[in-house]
This record gives C-alpha cells, structure tokens and sequence, in this order.
C-alpha cells in the first residue's frame, strides 16, 4: 500500500480532496481504522480522559504518550501517524521542546508530532522541524490551556482572538507545520484561515470549510453518550450496544445458558 506522508497532505489540499482523521489509543482500534482507509490516526492527549479518565488532558505524561503511540504504530500500514506532545513535554523552552520531541520519535516509530499554541511555542516549533520532525500545529480551543480560559466554549468569537489566531496560524505555516488542527472556532474564521493557507487545516467543531476533520474515536463511536457537543456527529451507538452485550452475556451466565455444549471442550 502506498503510505499517506505530509506531502500526501499536502497535494490532497491543493487537489481539493478532504482528509479523514480519528484518533486511536491502541493496537486493535488503529488496525480498524488504518483497514477501512482512514488517511491520518493522531494519538492524542484526549487518552488522558478517554483512555485514563483523567478529567482533563493536563495529568499525561510523555511515557504515556509514548507508550500509547507505539500500540497504535504497530496497527498502521498506511495513515500517516501524528502524536500529541503532553503539556510540560514543551513548553518550558525550545531545548526541552525538543529533547521531549526526539524522544517520541526514537521510542514509538511515529511519523509526525503535534503541539498546541501559536507565537508562544514558535521557537520550539522550528527547531523541531529543523531537526527533521514533521509537525502539527493545533489552535482555537487549546485543551492543554483549559484553566487558563476556564470552559470549553467555542473560541475566537471575538476580533482579538480571530485576529491573534489568523496570525498564528500564518506563523506555523512559516515555521514549517505541514497542517494545523483547529478546534472549536466559528466556521467563517476557519474558512478564512483555510483559504490563507497553503498547508491543509484539520477541524473539529470549525465548520466544512477545513481542508480536512477529526474526531476523538470514542465521541464519534458513541461510547460515552454523556458528551454530546453541537459539532459531535455519532456514527454508532456503542454505550448502548456494548451495555446490551454485556447484559445477555451477565444474563447467559446466571442462567448457565453459556457456555453451551458447542462450545465447551
Ligand atoms: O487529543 C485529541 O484528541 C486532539 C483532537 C481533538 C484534535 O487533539
Ligand atoms: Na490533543
């Protein structure tokens, strides 16, 4: 099979073709979606709260992240594989910034990082470009910022924030970022910083304009129907499938219905 690469990215957005992103946690999941052709798995800090159920993506640390990037690098012959740096991996200054990045590369095989912030991080940004490592950019909703903005709300509503966003992602564009995720901002803006950029924009909750989407897996598989945001789209219902399995299986149990005789040795 031919492998998805940032230049594939690349050549997708200047030929208009959309690009498909889910995260994966794991080996088994990140086969599935690699199998069914998905062009790019990010291993995300959203592990944090799906994967540990943190409340936020602040606790990971980057052996977890490492350790959840290598299952899913072991499932994947095709999508490009992009990992989220954890918050405190980077941010200190650009010397950590990149040690943290060389690890992540060296120890899960991955192909591709990714970091949350604009002019902030933009020295760290080029030197781990610089040192050879494709990298993702990721602004609007920053969840690794959480209690700096204090909710969850959508972002960039307002002239500062678009203006300082539209900025930033000229910058990372600049710097050498191959795409950039935006999260939760409104769907003119995404346009907007769409069509400025050459590089592909990858959204979640900014609108159809993006040159490509994403979703966290267990969001769009439905299997925690407690988080239902507007820009959540379900694909499945697994909350209640998988309860329903585990009933009969409970149910077949109790009632020694299972295991049957065509199934014992
Ligand atoms: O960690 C994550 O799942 C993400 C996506 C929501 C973009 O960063
Ligand atoms: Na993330």
């Amino acid at each position: 099979v031919k492998k998805v690469t940032t230049h594939t990215l690349l050549k997708m957005k200047a030929n208009g073709e959309r690009i498909s992103m889910l995260t994966a946690y794991d080996f088994s999941f990140a086969r599935l979606f690699d199998a069914a052709g998905i062009d790019v798995v990010l291993v995300g800090d959203s592990a944090s709260n799906v994967m540990a159920g943190h409340e936020t993506t602040v606790p990971i640390t980057l052996d977890q992240m490492i350790y959840h990037a290598q299952c899913v690098v072991r499932g994947i012959s095709r999508a490009l594989v992009v990992v989220d740096m954890p918050f405190g991996s980077y941010q200190s200054n650009s010397d950590v910034a990149l040690a943290s990045a060389v690890k992540i590369m060296k120890e899960s095989g991955a192909h591709s990082l990714k970091l949350e912030g604009g002019e902030e991080i933009i020295d760290s940004i080029k030197r781990i470009v610089a040192a050879g490592i494709p990298v993702m950019g990721h602004l609007g909703l920053t969840p690794q910022s959480i209690y700096k903005f204090g909710t969850y709300t959508v972002r960039a509503k307002e002239e500062a924030e678009a203006a300082k966003l539209i900025s930033d992602a000229k910058l990372l564009q600049e710097a050498g970022c191959f795409a950039i995720v935006l999260e939760k901002i409104p769907a003119t803006l995404a346009k907007q910083v769409s069509e400025s950029l050459d590089i592909p924009t990858i959204g979640i909750g900014a609108g159809n304009h993006c040159d490509g989407q994403v979703l966290v897996m267990h969001d769009m598989l439905g299997i925690n129907n407690e988080f239902s945001p507007r820009f959540l789209r379900k694909y499945l219902n697994l909350q209640e499938q998988i309860t329903g399995a585990v009933q009969q299986y409970i149910g077949d149990v109790k009632s020694r219905d299972f295991p049957s005789e065509n199934e014992s040795y």
